[in-house]
């Protein structure tokens, strides 16, 4: 028998790229997801991909009864990889309840599940933002934990906290993946980035700002004390990502993890600024990007970039993908969705 890992918020981005790697490994995959920020086409789509359908049961996380019955119904569960949550940096800022109320309320519910039906192996979708903004840079794991800049990087840092509190009193593994910046698409174009409305994040923005679905690309500041004045962040691709988390999870599955809760950074540890994604979108892409300066974005740090030693020697990952293939991807799938449009 296939061993069985439940995905939570697998039709979103990052999910639906590690299902897809979950599968290629061997594995049974139930995804659970409300599908409040993704749609049930990507489950299609995932099973195009790898020839095989995953499960799909949609459940609100928040709803301590709907996620019983999930894992009621799914009792051979082995591990969970933990994605659902909201991620929008400036949205969190905006909408601060919804966020403490979203991610922290799911992740009890699934804590209190993994107890209650023996499932000891958890993988986190942690974040860089965890750590404010670092005063030494690459950030490593045992960076200092600052004050969140935004209400989302709270809710990852006690999430963690949680994590930590459980692990401490009960035999609950888990790794936490501090992921950078998760952009680009799968090679076979038939799953990305698919924001339900106005994107809140880079790459999304450019790609539709190109392909003239948005009219001009707003960058958040050109003041700040970076090499050409924008915001500096470790962009890695969404592939390179997802396969972070199966070997995070085989490594708890196989018992090898050295200590109940560990952290890892899964970036490239290179920076780039806004204004060098832009130059390279556009050479990527031989369109030129209508954007201008505009004012800073609440909550966004100045730079961010990973140290990725620890992840690379403990996990034996590293990534793999250069900026100009992350981009590449990226552009292919805004191409393929205007072709599925016409
Ligand atoms: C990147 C840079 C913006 C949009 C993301 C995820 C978060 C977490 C960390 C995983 C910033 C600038 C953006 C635009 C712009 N990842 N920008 N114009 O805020 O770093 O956070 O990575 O957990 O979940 O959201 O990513 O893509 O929003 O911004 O100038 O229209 O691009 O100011 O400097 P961010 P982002």
């Amino acid at each position: 028998m296939n061993k069985k890992i439940l995905v939570t918020g697998g039709t979103g981005y990052i999910g639906s790229h590690t299902v897809v790697e979950l599968i290629n490994k061997g594995y049974e995959v139930v995804i659970a997801d409300n599908l409040s920020n993704s749609y049930i086409s990507v489950v299609d789509a995932i099973e195009k991909i790898t020839g095989i359908r995953p499960h799909f049961i949609k459940t609100e996380l928040t709803d301590a009864e709907q996620t019983k019955s999930l894992f009621e119904d799914n009792k051979d569960i082995c591990g969970v990889i933990h994605f659902a949550a909201k991620k929008a940096v400036g949205e969190s800022v905006e909408k601060p309840l919804l966020y403490y109320y979203n991610n922290l309320f799911s992740l009890i519910n699934i804590l209190q599940c993994m107890q209650e039906f023996s499932i000891n192996n958890l993988v986190f979708s942690s974040s860089c933002t965890v750590y404010g903004q670092p005063e030494v840079l690459p950030v490593k794991e045992d960076s200092p934990i600052l004050p969140a800049l935004s209400p989302y990087g709270n809710t990852k840092q006690i999430s963690e906290e949680m994590i930590k509190d459980k692990a401490s009193i009960s035999s609950l593994k888990a790794s936490l993946l501090r992921y950078f910046n998760p952009i680009g698409a799968h090679d076979s174009a038939l799953i990305g980035e698919l924001p339900l409305d106005i994107p809140n994040n880079l790459i999304p923005f450019i790609t539709q700002t190109a392909i003239g679905k948005r009219e001009v690309l707003k960058v958040f500041g050109n003041d700040y004390d970076t090499p050409d004045g924008t915001c500096i962040r470790d962009y890695i691709h969404v592939v390179d990502l997802a396969k972070a988390h199966i070997i995070a999870m085989e490594r708890m599955l196989n018992d090898d993890n050295k200590h109940a809760v560990e952290v890892f950074n899964i970036g490239t540890g290179m920076g780039h600024s806004v204004l060098e994604v832009i130059n390279t979108f556009e050479k990527a892409s031989g369109v030129k990007l209508n954007n201008k300066f505009a004012p800073r974005r609440a909550g966004d740090i100045e730079k961010i970039w990973a140290d990725t030693t620890y992840a690379n020697k403990e996990l034996g990952w590293c990534s793999e993908k250069n900026l100009h293939d992350m981009i590449t991807s990226a552009w292919k799938w805004e191409l393929y969705l205007k072709s599925k449009e016409e």
